[in-house]
């Protein structure tokens, strides 16, 4: 990792993966537009995530809900309420700030779960100010997205602060229709919105980003995994709460440690294995993740425990996704505001059984690939530019069909049209070999296949790979096969 978050920005823009969100106008803070080549990683990215725990598992099926629900959905589930975090704004009202992030910054801590009137003992206390304005007291602030729905006036709807709820929602339907039997898990893709006060770190925390979510459900005595022993010899950077508080450092231990040492219960160790390997299986290095337990009053309203799975990005470890422990907290709210009977019948005991989301695994799908665009950035000085070392599963284009002199296009054409079918291919017969090679690295993309005037006589191309720069001379009739093994 060699550049921080705003050099990164920079570069996302220059090369079509990211760009702020209407930009002629003049951007609109905490929104962002993926570009061509953007909008690829993403769609990879999504793919690979989907492919792992859903089309892979048995036990896992996926839907894909509306943004806007009916808002009782959100007055059960405690977003009305209590989606809210507190806000400090200038005595002339120009300026609003996230009150535990600026607390933060002025006197170094952590201050999640702070209260508006701790809020304002500390500023009284340490006489602190916004470039020399006071503040107005300090009030919570919900951030949910309000809009009409309909033609009528005063029609409040939400846009989903969280894909979650629409899974709890539809649980009943869901459960019935797949002939699902506990243990189980939903999971979804998706946008969704929330009003931060105080967006920032370009994409890693805007107002409108995706979330990958699994709620997974459990009959409430069932507390073996029969997953585990997939991850039991695994070992991650651990910091439980208790380490906090006692000030210690993270320390590196295997699941079958934190177990035995009731760190943590077999579900929670399951999917925060589960969850950072499968990072790694897509390129990424260890040593940059750990997991981290919430202290108290950093819990969510819904959740009892819960660990995130933090990364060390340029400007500390923070957030990448979190796994809580939901209880039957969301299903017994939706039963108790809906009337309907959301709880499952228990063969065993011959009961009825309110299920509960013993883990929550929620993965900010932007903060995933800020997470790859880190790991994949190399400042080669070498080879004179920059290389995104991206895995091939999720790196925006495969291969890169680059005729030597326009006078080959025809016969590169052929290939390409052939290589397209199987492969995200891209054409370009513009300028130098070595800048469109350099083009093709800054991107990321693994092969590079360049036909030259040879290639009409011995009917092979040569094949550069984007880590190594070797090239080989490949037979075409034998392209595919080659591309096939190596991506
Ligand atoms: N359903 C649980 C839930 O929403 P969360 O910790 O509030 O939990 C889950 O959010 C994940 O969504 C976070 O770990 C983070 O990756 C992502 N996320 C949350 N707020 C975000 C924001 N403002 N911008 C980008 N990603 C965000």
């Amino acid at each position: 990792m060699t550049i921080n978050v705003e050099e990164m920005a920079v570069f996302c823009k220059r090369k079509g993966i990211i760009y702020p969100s209407s930009e002629i106008y003049g951007g609109l803070s905490g929104f962002f537009d993926y570009g061509p080549y953007g909008s690829e990683i993403k769609r990879n990215v999504v793919n690979a995530w989907w492919k792992e725990w859903v089309r892979s598992r048995e036990d896992i099926v996926g839907i894909d809900g509306s943004i806007i629900a009916n808002p009782k959905i959100w007055k059960a589930s405690g977003h009305v309420d209590g989606f809210s975090d507190l806000i400090l704004e200038t005595e002339d009202g120009k300026e609003q700030i996230r009150a535990d992030h600026f607390l933060e910054e002025q006197l170094g801590g952590n201050f999640d779960g702070v209260t508006s009137d701790e809020v304002n003992k500390l500023l009284k206390k340490h006489n602190l100010t916004l470039k020399g304005k006071k503040f107005k007291e300090c009030v919570s602030f919900n951030m949910m997205f309000t809009t009409n729905i309909g033609p009528k006036q005063g029609n409040i709807g939400y846009l989903r602060p969280e894909t979650a709820q629409i899974i709890f929602a539809d649980f009943k339907l869901i459960q019935e229709n797949a002939r699902l039997k506990l243990p189980f898990g939903i999971a979804q893709v998706g946008k969704a919105f929330r009003n931060e006060i105080s967006p920032r770190n370009f994409i890693f925390r805007s107002r409108e980003f995706e979330q990958l979510e699994i709620e997974y459900f459990i009959h409430p005595k069932q507390t073996k995994c029969p997953y585990i022993d997939e991850v039991k010899d695994f070992s991650m950077s651990v910091l439980s709460a208790e380490m906090q508080e006692k000030g210690e450092k993270a320390v590196s231990m295997s699941v079958k440690e934190l177990l035995k040492k009731k760190i943590l219960q077999e579900w929670h160790a399951y999917f925060l294995a589960k969850n950072i390997k499968w990072f790694l299986k897509l390129g990424c290095n260890p040593k940059n993740f750990r997991i981290r337990q919430h202290l108290k009053d950093e819990l969510a309203h819904y959740s009892s425990d819960c660990w995130d799975i933090e990364y060390k990005f340029p400007f500390g470890f923070k957030e990448l996704q979190g796994v809580a422990d939901r209880s039957d907290y969301d299903l017994s709210k939706h039963i108790k505001h809906s009337g309907k009977d959301l709880s499952l019948f228990d063969e065993e005991t011959k009961s009825k059984v309110v299920p509960h989301v013993v883990a929550e695994p929620s993965l900010g799908l932007d903060r995933a690939i800020l997470v790859f665009l880190f790991e994949a950035y190399n400042d080669d000085k070498k080879r004179g530019n920059i290389v995104l070392n991206l895995h091939p599963k999720i790196a925006p284009l495969q291969v890169a069909i680059l005729p030597l002199v326009k006078k080959l296009d025809d016969e590169s054409r052929k290939i390409f049209e052939d290589l397209k079918e199987d492969f995200n291919c891209f054409f370009d017969n513009g300028g130098s070999i070595g800048r469109r090679y350099a083009r093709m690295d800054e991107i990321g993309t693994p092969f590079c296949v360049t036909i030259d005037f040879e290639s009409l006589e011995d009917k092979a191309v040569t094949v550069r790979d984007r880590e190594t720069t070797k090239q080989e001379r490949i037979k075409i009739s034998e392209l595919k096969t080659y591309l096939r093994n190596k991506l």
